[in-house]
C-alpha cells in the first residue's frame, strides 16, 4: 500500500450559533473516514476552525452589547467542546480571525493581484441610510412583487417560490434598522473568475477520472459553466468584521474568500506548534503547487460553488495545489421532515450529549451514509431500533456472552491456539471485512456497516449453536469452551476492529478489555490468542426511549430560551447545515449574499437560515414591544411621498410623538383621524427618513394598500396607557 499524507478538512462552522445535529453529519462523516484512512496506515492531517467573519457576526455582537472578538471567542468554546464530545478529534480547530489567516489571505490576494487576476469596478448596492452599511440580500426584506407576501428576504420568496433581486421587492425595508433603504454606488474588488474557465475545466475533469469528485458535483459544474464565469465580488465595504483588503482603506474580504484559507491557517497553526510530528516548513509543502501531499475536502451540497470553481481558482491563480478531493454530502433530516424547531427537532450538538451517547448517533447516521448527496433522515425509531439491535444485541452481546467464562475457567486468558478448523472460519470472516477498507475509503460507509453486521451474524450464529453457557456445566467440555470462546472473542475482536472508526469510545472500551491498544486494520487478520482479557463492563446500553422524547422537549424548551430577538438575523450567505424547516423552497441556493455577482449555487437546495423559523414567541418576547394607545393630535399629507401619513400622537406619560406610517393609501382625508386612538409600538428605534424621525409605529390590520384599518381602542383607554 502506498503511504499517502493527507489534510482534511470540514467546512467551518459559522460563529454565530450553536452546532447542531445538522452540522454534526459533516463533522462525523469526515472523522469517520479521517480513524479509517489512519487505521489503514495513511498519515492524517485534520483541521477545522469557525468561520468568524462577515454581517451577522458583526451585527449579533453588536445586538449582545459585546464585541466581535467575544462573541466568536465564547461561541469558539462551545464548538469545540461540543465537536470534542461527540469524538471529532481534530488535530486543531481554529478561527478563521487569526494572524495566520489575515497573512495567508492577503499573501493570496497579493499573488492573485501581482498575476493580473483581479479589477475593481463601481457597484450599485442597497444602502440602508440609518445604519450607514450596505446591506447584504439577506438583511432586505419587502413585499414579494408576485404573490404579495409580506416580509420577505430579497434573495427570494419563501412562500411562492420566485427568485428574484433586492431591487424588486415592493416596500424594501432593512432588516437591521427598519429603514428604506436606499441605492448607493461604490468601488468593489472582484476575481476575475473566467480567467480560470480552461484551468477549472481541466481541474474538474481529471479530478472526476480520479473518483475524487461525484458525479452529480460534476453535472452542476458543468451547468454552471454552460452559464459562463462572471467576475467574483469578494470585496464589502465598511463596517465589516473582517480582515481589511491591502492597499484599500475601508473595504474587508468578504467571508467566503478567508473561510477556505482558514482550512490553511489551521494547518498553518498545527505546524507552527510542532505537534502531530510537524514542524513550520510542513506548511509550504502542503500547499505548494507542486506537492505530493493530498488535500481532502468534506462539505455540503449547498456550498459547492464555493469550493469547486472559487476555491480552486483562487489557489491556483495564487500558484498554489488544488484540492485533491470535494466530498459533497446531502442534507439531515429528523423523522422524515426538515429540522424544526417548534418540533423539538432542531437538535443542537449539546442537547443530544446531555441525554444520549455519543456513538450512537455516530452508528446510526454512518449506516445510512454512502458517497452520494443524498438526504440523511434521523428517524428516531429506526435510531433507537438500529443502535439495539446491531451496537448491543449483534456485537457487545458476543462479548458479554463469554467474557465470563474465560474469567471464570482459564484466569482471564485466551487460548494460545485455534484448531484448524476455527482459524479457517476466523481468517474467512476477516477476509471478508477485509473489503471495509475501500468501502470506508469510499465513504461508503453504510455498504461497510452492513458486510460489519452480516459477519456479526455469522459469529453470533456460532455463539448460539456452541451455546457455551450449556458447554460450561460440564467439566468434559472446558478445552473445547475455551476454544468456542476464544473465536467468539476474536469474532468480537475483529468487529471492534472494523467498527472502531465509526464508534471511537465503545471500541475503545472494547480495546481496553481486550487488553490491547486500538490497532490498524491490518490486525484484523491475524487473531489474538493467548492474551489476557480485563474484566469485562458493559460497552454500551440499549438506547432508553425516554431519553430520546427527553432530548426533544428539550430542544422545544432551548427554543423558549433562546434569546429574545425581534428582528432575528440571518446568518452570511444563509447556510444552516440542515434542512431547516422553512416555507417551500425559493428556488435558488440559500447562499445568494454570498454569491456576489455570480449566478445561484444549487438550485433544488432551500437551507435557509433556521433564525425565524421557530412559529411560537415567548411571552417575554411579546413583554418586550412597548405598545401605547396614542391619541392623534396631527394628522396630514407628506409632501413628496405618495405612500405616507405623518402623525402627531399624544402619548400621555411618554409625550409627543411623531410617526410616518404607510397607510395614505386608505385614508383619503387624515384630518378625519385626528382625536382618534390607536396603538402603536412605543419603543421601536426611531428611523430617520426623508422627511424627518418616525419615533414609533401604528398598528393597523388588512393586507396593505387600501386595505388598511387603524385600530381602535374603546372608551376609556387614555393617551399613554399600556396595551398588553
Ligand atoms: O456554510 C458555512 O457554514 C460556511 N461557514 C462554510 C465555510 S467552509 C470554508 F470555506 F471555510
Ligand atoms: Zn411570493
Amino acid at each position: 500500500m502506498t503511504t499517502r499524507e493527507i489534510l482534511v478538512t470540514s467546512a467551518l462552522p459559522y460563529a454565530n450559533g450553536p452546532i447542531h445535529l445538522g452540522h454534526m453529519l459533516e463533522h462525523i462523516q469526515s472523522d469517520i473516514w479521517v480513524r479509517a484512512m489512519r487505521m489503514a496506515g495513511h498519515s492524517v492531517h485534520y483541521v477545522c476552525a469557525d468561520d468568524a467573519h462577515g454581517s451577522a457576526i458583526m451585527l449579533r455582537a453588536e445586538k449582545e452589547g459585546i464585541t466581535p472578538q467575544a462573541l466568536i471567542d465564547g461561541v469558539w468554546k462551545e464548538h469545540s467542546s461540543a465537536l470534542r464530545d461527540f469524538g471529532v478529534a481534530y488535530d486543531h480547530y481554529s478561527s478563521t480571525h487569526t494572524d495566520a489567516n489575515r497573512e495567508l489571505t492577503a499573501r493570496i490576494w497579493l499573488a492573485l493581484r501581482a498575476a493580473g487576476h483581479t479589477e475593481s469596478k463601481p457597484v450599485k448596492q442597497l444602502y440602508d441610510p440609518v445604519k450607514e452599511m450596505f446591506l447584504p440580500d439577506r438583511y432586505i426584506k419587502g413585499e414579494c412583487p408576485k404573490c404579495h407576501s409580506k416580509d420577505q428576504y430579497g434573495d427570494g420568496c419563501e412562500v411562492c417560490g420566485t427568485a428574484y433581486t433586492p431591487a424588486d421587492l415592493i416596500n424594501p425595508y432593512s432588516v437591521v434598522s427598519g429603514a428604506t433603504p436606499v441605492l448607493r454606488e461604490s468601488e468593489h474588488y472582484f476575481v476575475k473568475l473566467a480567467d480560470f474557465e480552461a484551468m477549472l475545466k481541466g481541474w474538474l475533469a481529471q479530478r472526476r477520472d480520479a473518483g475524487a469528485l461525484q458525479a452529480e458535483v460534476v453535472n452542476k459544474l458543468q451547468e454552471w459553466f454552460a452559464d459562463g464565469l462572471r467576475s467574483w465580488d469578494v470585496s464589502r465595504d465598511a463596517p465589516y468584521f473582517g480582515f481589511e483588503i491591502p492597499d484599500a482603506p475601508g473595504k474587508y474580504f468578504y467571508v467566503w474568500v478567508d473561510a477556505p484559507i482558514g482550512y490553511f491557517a489551521a494547518f498553518k497553526e498545527l505546524c507552527d506548534s510542532g505537534r502531530s510530528g510537524l514542524k513550520p516548513a510542513d506548511l509550504e509543502r502542503f500547499i505548494r503547487a507542486d506537492s505530493k501531499t493530498d488535500m481532502v475536502h468534506f462539505i455540503g451540497k449547498d456550498i459547492v460553488y464555493f469550493h469547486t470553481l472559487f476555491w480552486p481558482a483562487m489557489l491556483h491563480g495564487a500558484g498554489l495545489r488544488t484540492p485533491t478531493a470535494v466530498n459533497v454530502h446531502g442534507f439531515l433530516t429528523v423523522n422524515g421532515a426538515k429540522m424544526s424547531k417548534s418540533r423539538g427537532t432542531f437538535i443542537q450538538a449539546r442537547t443530544y450529549l446531555n441525554h444520549l451517547d455519543p456513538d450512537w448517533l455516530r452508528y446510526y447516521l454512518a449506516s445510512l451514509l454512502g458517497p452520494t448527496l443524498a438526504d440523511v433522515d434521523l428517524d428516531m425509531k429506526a435510531f433507537e431500533e438500529r443502535v439495539n439491535s446491531h451496537l448491543v444485541g449483534k456485537w457487545v452481546n458476543i462479548a458479554s456472552r463469554c467474557a465470563g467464562f474465560v474469567h471464570k475457567f482459564f484466569g482471564g486468558k485466551l487460548s494460545a491456539q485455534l484448531p484448524a478448523e476455527a482459524s479457517a472460519s476466523y481468517a474467512d470472516a476477516a477476509k471478508r471485512l477485509s473489503a471495509c477498507a475501500a468501502l470506508y475509503e469510499a465513504r461508503d460507509y453504510a455498504a461497510a456497516l452492513r458486510l460489519i453486521m452480516d459477519v456479526a451474524d455469522t459469529a453470533n450464529a456460532y455463539v448460539a449453536d456452541k451455546a457455551p453457557w450449556k458447554m460450561a456445566k460440564d467439566d468434559g467440555q472446558r478445552e473445547h469452551l475455551h476454544v468456542v470462546c476464544t473465536l467468539a472473542l476474536n469474532y468480537f475482536r475483529l468487529l471492534t476492529i472494523w467498527l472502531a472508526p465509526v464508534v471511537p469510545s465503545i471500541a475503545a472500551r472494547a480495546f481496553a478489555f481486550l487488553g490491547e491498544a486500538p490497532p490498524r486494520f491490518e490486525a484484523a487478520n491475524t487473531p489474538r490468542l493467548g492474551a489476557t482479557l480485563n474484566e469485562f463492563s458493559a460497552l454500551t446500553t440499549r438506547i432508553d426511549p425516554l431519553k430520546i422524547e427527553a432530548m426533544i422537549e428539550a430542544s422545544k424548551e432551548n427554543l423558549q430560551a433562546a434569546t429574545p430577538s425581534p428582528q432575528p438575523l440571518p446568518r452570511e450567505g444563509g447556510g444552516a447545515k440542515a434542512a431547516a424547516s422553512t416555507s417551500p423552497p425559493a428556488g435558488r441556493a440559500n447562499r445568494s449574499e454570498a454569491m456576489g455577482s455570480t449566478s445561484p449555487l444549487v438550485g433544488e437546495v432551500a437551507a435557509r437560515s433556521v433564525a425565524g423559523e421557530g412559529s411560537f414567541i415567548s411571552i417575554d418576547d411579546f413583554a418586550r414591544m412597548d405598545l401605547r394607545i396614542g391619541t392623534v393630535l396631527e394628522c396630514g399629507f407628506v409632501e413628496g411621498s405618495d405612500k405616507l401619513l405623518r402623525f402627531v400622537l399624544d402619548a400621555g406619560e411618554l409625550g409627543r410623538r411623531q410617526i410616518f406610517s404607510g397607510i395614505r393609501a386608505a385614508y383619503a382625508e387624515p384630518e378625519k383621524l385626528i382625536g382618534r386612538k390607536v396603538v402603536f409600538i412605543a419603543n421601536l428605534a426611531p428611523r430617520k427618513m426623508r422627511f424627518g424621525v418616525s419615533e414609533g409605529m401604528i398598528l393597523s390590520a388588512g393586507s396593505g394598500g387600501d386595505d388598511l384599518h387603524l385600530l381602535d381602542a374603546d372608551a376609556g383607554a387614555k393617551a399613554g396607557m399600556p396595551v398588553k
